[in-house]
């Protein structure tokens, strides 16, 4: 019993010791804007103007009315792009100067207008084609009809309905979203309390107009100006505010609690005070997704892949009560399946079903709610959010790949990373001085054990001021980055965003100085509390301050950096820990004005984009590519580098948790991201470290890091037994850099996702929509890491009707679910039929060091005996892949018993010498009786080779030729 009641008593604390402190951060519940949203406290009937329509270009624009008695109409565009994708922008028509939006989520200048978009009629031939399941399209009395063909030939048809405004955009005959069916659309207009006041922040904010509320509007003149329920437009005579609050900068009134409207005026939540000086102005609509059974996306949040339902009175098992939330914040020990906000926040949703594939994209970067539901006839979701304006990109697939074609169309690519930072990295809270550095880099040589990378934690800056170095524990830091540099390794450091107000510090002198920090709302520099005790936020969103900030990894300004040390940039949510929800006041502005609540999803982007151009600014016409590692991120983050899940912990639900948050990303747009390995709070015993290892090798951004209380736990640490097996792990990874590199090109290129669950390409097998223990890498690997203490077996699905090849055995396995062996070694990892896999399988320390070693082929043929692939080359570090298209793309294409190997288009001048090495062929179905090779110079020669009659595996070594040129092998 007294031991019963001590395992009890011991699994409370475990659980205690790590629970995050709800108290701390908002529910919808606590939140106005989110409550008002919900329960619909205003019932706003939006109709759009048949006769306000006009068509031009591949877009249409018209104007709203409706919503709060007597607000003012809105004016709505409906663009159609090339890519298939069609854009729905609601801003406020009231001359007042217009909401702030960022400039630097969308690539606007990269959007294209669909050549053939067209304005039709229902009884169009074109609308009838397109329409196909669609029987009963509005008629022109309800709707108008937009019909437009994307690039790749895919027929979209959108009828925007007038009265209630809704828009239905079918895609291939399919109806695949329908925004505002549900009649959510909610737009609350910006206020202020009295006419003086407003006319005092129009001339503030540089417009002509006026505005007013608290005072009930009844009309809008033709002139712009309100016609107020009082019968008195004399601005000079309208009361005045209530003296609650201050007034803001421009000189706006505050509203006060005392509003009508429960929620209106100031919020408080713990100890803090929101006063909200320009009152409601929050935004919201529903998405429904028609056919589809579930949605993904909205990362981040510690949740299944598979979203759940948290609509009021959802009765789905699991169902969360609360919306999904996104709103960047350091959330401390965060707990796994909640909906609660995470460190990064990208607002699109993936919605999918039997045959289609569709999602939508909410461009906000204010505090953001996603209410989703599950009711037939398919997923649906409600956004919510607290500020901004109304834009919404619907992508209407119909397939995954062009949802994220059409999603990175507008917001960018993966910036293609340098090769070494596909490798390992070696990360702890913190390696404590240069003789550690050097004994675990040491360490690392003596066992043979690759890694690319060492980290440097908050503890070697001097003090927390970041771009220094703590002159006892670093007395020669860039001594110590050149020599791991001469081994081919890189370093990399802390740079988080606060700065510590020191006067004799030149960052914060010359911040200051310069004017550079966000301000209070009292117009001071805002301070609060970070690691370094006061400090000051940089304005990152000012292009101004960008440039200053990049001008600090100068090697003349980060004194004691050199060319191969690369940044981390944590707590840029921002973490203020003494601010509300440990983040920074909402009320604080930009130098440019603008309250924080309009940009926080933001600041993390921007920290990352200014930082990676101060690495591409540091070396001469900036030629090389930065890698940067962000907490915080958003739409669009993915151009800047890599991001990371935060602080996890090393529990096995952690490890579990792992692969849908970062499948959720990089369905996102973000490929490049990882999980702490071992988990970064607590010691995580031996078997948890090594299954961890197996799947951080399988996941993009492969990095060990440890909190400063745990014990020290580099690979060889845990014995000889377990370091063998982590350094085989390890080295499996590097065997596969080509590969990855390879895919990595690829989501440069295309937008697709480097990770993915399975029903990206099997979309129509049911069994696949909730998986989220196995993961594809691209299309042609599929990963199934042990997450689960103690297993020695692990239940793997093979989907689609062809084999799959255990990578490790070279054993094949039937399509269907089976149980496969997976003692303490074994990471099952399967190849696909019909491909072709580069490695590159010499042990190196280091992936610099494999520059010219040579590949090996895997090519697994499927039952028609084809396979193909590709391998991405090029010089791994400078922009001159685009530059002067210095790179190449090979392509592998088996077919009547010969591999040929040719350039894919568009790439020519990259030239490396790497032979390919060995070509395994599995498949062939018995011994050829003669291999030949042809090489770049059409030279053809008999080659040797190996049959393992028991696998169907045939190796040919050495066939002489090269990696980078034309080849054949033919097998007779
Ligand atoms: C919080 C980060 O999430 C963690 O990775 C880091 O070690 C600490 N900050 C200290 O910098």
């Amino acid at each position: 019993m007294r031991a019963l009641f001590a395992a009890l008593l011991a699994a409370l604390a475990a659980q205690s010791a790590l629970a995050v402190d709800r108290s701390k951060f908002r529910t919808c519940q606590d939140t106005g804007f989110c409550r008002r949203h919900r329960s619909k406290a205003v019932e706003a009937k939006w109709a759009l103007d048949p006769k306000s329509l006009s068509f031009a270009g591949a877009t249409l624009s018209g104007r709203l009315d409706g919503g709060e008695a007597g607000a003012p109409p809105l004016s709505l565009t409906v663009r159609l792009l090339d890519t298939g994708a069609a854009r729905i922008r609601v801003v406020e028509n009231d001359g007042r100067a217009p909401r702030w939006e960022s400039p630097d989520v969308v690539l606007e200048d990269a959007l294209r207008d669909s050549s053939d978009a067209a304005q039709v009629r229902a009884d169009d031939a074109v609308v009838r084609a397109a329409a196909g399941e669609t029987t009963s399209l509005p008629a022109d009395s309800d709707a108008t009809l937009l019909h437009w063909t994307s690039a790749s030939g895919r027929r979209q048809l959108a009828a925007v309905r007038f009265a209630p405004f809704s828009v239905d955009v079918y895609s291939e005959g399919k109806h695949v979203v329908a925004v505002n069916s549900q009649g959510n659309f909610y737009f609350e207009h910006r206020r202020v309390q009295n006419e003086a006041a407003a006319e005092a922040a129009s001339a503030a904010l540089g417009s002509g107009g006026s505005a007013g509320s608290g005072r009930r509007i009844l009309d809008w003149g033709e002139d712009g100006k309100p016609i107020y329920a009082d019968g008195d437009d004399d601005a000079a005579s309208a009361e005045a505010a209530p003296a609650e609050g201050q007034g803001d900068a421009s000189g706006t009134q505050l509203l006060s609690n005392s509003e009508s409207e429960e929620g209106m005026g100031a919020e408080s939540f713990g100890g803090h005070t929101d006063n909200r000086p320009h009152g409601p102005t929050s935004v919201g609509v529903d998405t429904a997704f028609p056919g589809s059974t579930h949605v993904y996306g909205i990362p981040e949040h510690a949740d299944t892949l598979a979203l759940r339902a948290t609509a009021p009175g959802s009765s789905e098992a699991g169902a969360h009560s609360e919306p999904y939330r996104l709103y960047n914040l350091d959330v401390f020990e965060y707990e796994l399946h909640n909906p609660m906000a995470l460190y990064g926040s990208i607002p699109v949703m993936i919605a999918h079903g039997q045959g289609r594939t569709a999602g939508v994209f909410w461009n906000n970067p204010s505090e953001t709610f996603v209410d989703v539901a599950k009711a037939s006839p398919g997923a649906s979701a409600r956004w919510m959010s607290e500020s901004g304006v109304f834009d919404l990109t619907v992508m209407p697939g119909p397939s995954a790949r062009e949802v994220f074609r059409q999603y990175t169309a507008m917001t960018g690519t993966q910036a293609m990373p340098p090769r070494f930072a596909l490798g390992y990295h070696q990360c702890r809270w913190n390696y404590k001085d240069e003789a550690d550095v050097a004994a675990v880099d040491a360490k690392f040589e003596e066992h043979s054990f690759p890694y690319d990378v060492l980290w440097l934690d908050i503890e070697h800056t001097d003090g927390k001021r970041y771009f220094s170095w703590d002159k006892a524990l670093f007395p020669e830091p860039a001594a110590m980055q050149n020599r791991l540099a001469e081994r081919g390794r890189k370093m990399v450091t802390i740079v988080d965003p606060h700065i510590k107000r020191d006067s004799s510090w030149r960052i914060h002198t010359e911040a200051t100085d310069k004017g550079l920090y966000i301000k209070s709302k009292d117009g001071g520099d805002f301070e609060g509390w970070c690691w370094p005790g006061s400090s000051s936020y940089l304005d990152f969103t000012a292009p101004h301050v960008r440039d200053w900030w990049a001008q600090q990894f100068s090697l003349q300004n980060y004194q004691g950096s050199t060319g191969s040390l690369y940044t981390w940039n944590d707590m840029n949510e921002p973490s203020v820990f003494n601010g509300p929800e440990v983040s920074m006041h909402k009320e604080s502005k930009s130098l440019g004005g603008v309250e924080h609540r309009e940009w926080h999803n933001l600041y993390g982007l921007y920290q990352q984009m200014a930082t990676a151009r101060g690495q591409e600014l540091r070396v001469a016409d900036g030629n090389t590519r930065p890698f940067v590692l962000s907490r915080a991120f958003f739409a669009g983050s993915q151009r800047y580098g890599a991001i990371w899940t935060g602080d996890n912990a090393a529990h096995w639900d952690h490890l579990r948790i792992a692969a849908p948050m970062l499948m959720s990303i990089s369905l996102s747009g973000l490929s490049f991201a990882g999980a702490d390995v071992g988990g970064f709070f607590e010691n995580p015993d031996t078997e948890l470290m090594i299954r961890w290892y197996q799947a951080g090798a399988f996941q993009p951004f492969f990095r060990a890091h440890a909190h400063i209380d745990t014990k020290r736990r580099e690979p060889w640490l845990f014995g000889d037994e377990v370091l063998a097996n982590l350094r085989s792990t390890v080295r499996t990874r590097y065997a596969l850099l080509p590969f990855w590199y390879t895919q990595f090109y690829h989501t440069h290129a295309s937008g697709e996702p480097v990770i993915a669950p399975l029903w990206v390409d099997y979309p129509t097998d049911e069994t696949t929509f909730a998986m989220e223990t196995q993961w594809l890498i691209g299309s042609d690997l599929m990963v199934r890491p042990v997450v689960d203490a103690g297993a020695t077996t692990a239940d793997v699905y093979f989907p689609g009707t062809e084999q799959w090849l255990d990578v490790a055995s070279m054993e094949r396995l039937a399509p269907g679910r089976a149980t496969v062996a997976a003692p303490l070694d074994k990471i099952p990892v399967y190849q696909r039929a019909g491909s072709v896999v580069p490695r590159q399988v010499r042990p190196r320390r280091c992936s610099a060091l494999m520059a010219n070693d040579p590949f090996t082929l895997t090519v697994f043929l499927d039952s028609a005996g084809k396979a193909s692939g590709d391998l991405y080359l090029d010089d791994g570090i400078s922009y001159d892949f685009q530059r002067s298209k210095s790179f190449r793309l090979r392509r592998f294409d088996f077919e009547g018993r010969v591999l040929k190997s040719s350039l894919a288009a568009g790439s020519k001048a990259f030239a490396v010498a790497n032979s390919i090495e060995r070509i395994v062929v599995v498949g062939l179905g018995a011994a050829p009786a003669k291999a030949f090779a042809t090489n770049q110079d059409g030279a053809e020669t008999e080659v040797d080779f190996a049959y393992d009659a028991s696998k169907d595996v045939v190796t040919v070594r050495k066939p002489g030729v090269k990696a980078a040129y034309d080849f054949s092998v033919r097998f007779e």
